[in-house]
C-alpha cells in the first residue's frame, strides 16, 4: 500500500475522498492535516474527525495546521459547503481526539523520518501546511514520492473568479511553492472535475447501499449539488477531491498530459490562475501532469463499490 498524507478542509467533497482513502487498500493513512480554506480551520479539523468516525477509523490521526493563507486573508467558500463545511445531514460532534501537534510540524517530523520517496501528499484544499512545511524544511522533499492535488483549471477557466480554482486562489503563493518544489506533481483541474457530475443514478447509488455512509454521502451530495443545479442547471455537483484519491487506485481513469504550469501571483484580475502550457508552446520545463480527462463512470463505480467496504 502507498503511504500518504491527506491534507484537506472538509467540505463534502473533501469528506467523500476520505471515505475513499479508508475505504480502500491500496493506500496507508499515515494522518490527515487539516487546513483552513472552504471554512475556517476550527470547523475543517473538526469535520475530518467526524468523517473518520463515520467510516469507523477513529484511530486515525488528525491534525490541525494553518488557519490562514501565506500572505492573504482567508476567503472561504460556505456559499457552496454550507456554514458548518458538511452542511446537509444532521452531525454529531466527533469524540475522537485531535491531536496536539501542530499539522506542519507532523508533516515535516514524518517526512524526515520517512524512507526516500515513501509518502505521497494528497492535497485536497488550498496549499498552505505543504508550502510552509517545504519551505521550512527542504529537506522533507526527498521523501515526497508524489504530490496529487486537486486544484487549479485551465481550459474550464475558474469557480471563485473567471480565472482561478478555489483551491490555488486561497494561497497563490503556497501554490507557486508546490508547483516550483521539483517533486513529482499530478494535478486533478477543473477540467477533470467538472466531468465528474453527481447524477441522480449515481447518486441513488450511493442511497441504496443502504449503510450510514451511504445515506450520509447522499444527504452530503446533496446539499452540495443544489449549487450547481440552481445555479448553472447542470445535471450535478461536481466531484472534485475524491479523484484524487481515486487516481491513486486506479490511474487508469485519467488522462493528461506532462506540462510546464505556472501560478499567477501578482494580477488581482488572474491570482490564482494556473497558467497551463498545454500546447508545450513555452519552451518552460514540464513541472507537472496536467489531467484534462476522466472515465467518470468507471470513477464513480469505484467510488460506490469502496464506500460500500465502509459500515
Ligand atoms: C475545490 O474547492 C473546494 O470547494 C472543494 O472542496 C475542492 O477542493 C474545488 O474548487
Ligand atoms: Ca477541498
Amino acid at each position: 500500500a502507498r503511504n500518504i498524507i491527506i491534507d484537506t478542509d472538509p467540505g463534502q467533497d473533501d469528506a467523500v475522498a476520505i471515505l475513499l482513502a479508508l475505504a480502500s487498500p491500496e493506500v496507508n493513512v499515515l494522518g490527515i492535516t487539516t487546513v483552513a480554506g472552504n471554512v475556517p480551520l476550527a470547523l475543517t479539523q473538526k469535520n475530518a474527525r467526524i468523517v473518520c468516525e463515520l467510516a469507523g477509523k477513529p484511530e486515525t490521526l488528525v491534525f490541525a495546521g494553518c488557519d490562514a493563507p501565506m500572505n492573504r486573508p482567508l476567503v472561504t467558500a460556505e456559499h457552496v459547503h454550507g456554514k458548518t463545511g458538511l452542511d446537509g445531514p444532521q452531525l454529531a460532534d466527533p469524540t475522537m481526539p485531535l491531536q496536539e501537534q501542530h499539522a506542519v510540524d507532523w508533516i515535516i517530523d514524518t517526512l524526515r523520518a520517512a524512507p526516500e520517496k515513501s509518502v505521497t501528499l494528497c492535497p485536497l484544499g488550498p496549499l498552505t501546511n505543504i508550502a510552509t512545511a517545504l519551505t521550512r524544511a527542504p529537506e522533507i522533499k526527498a521523501a515526497i514520492e508524489e504530490i496529487i492535488l486537486m486544484g487549479g483549471g485551465y481550459f474550464e477557466g475558474g469557480n471563485i473568479t473567471p480565472a482561478a480554482e478555489f483551491n490555488i486562489y486561497v494561497d497563490p503563493v503556497a501554490a507557486d511553492i508546490v508547483f516550483k518544489a521539483g517533486v513529482p506533481l499530478t494535478v486533478m483541474p477543473l477540467d477533470v472535475t467538472h466531468k465528474a457530475l453527481t447524477t441522480r443514478p449515481r447518486v441513488d447509488a450511493f442511497r441504496n447501499m443502504g449503510t450510514e455512509v451511504g445515506r450520509m454521502t447522499a444527504e452530503w451530495t446533496d446539499f452540495f449539488e443544489r449549487f450547481d443545479k440552481e445555479k448553472y442547471g447542470s445535471e450535478g455537483a461536481p466531484l472534485h477531491d475524491p479523484t484524487v484519491i481515486a487516481y491513486l487506485i486506479k490511474p487508469d481513469l485519467f488522462t493528461g498530459r506532462h506540462i510546464n504550469v505556472e501560478i499567477e501571483t501578482q494580477s488581482e484580475l488572474t491570482m490564482g490562475m494556473t497558467v497551463a502550457d498545454w500546447w508545450r508552446v513555452s519552451g518552460r520545463e514540464p513541472n507537472c501532469t496536467f489531467m484534462g480527462d476522466i472515465d467518470a463512470d468507471g470513477f464513480f463505480a469505484l467510488l460506490t463499490e469502496r464506500l460500500a467496504r465502509l459500515g
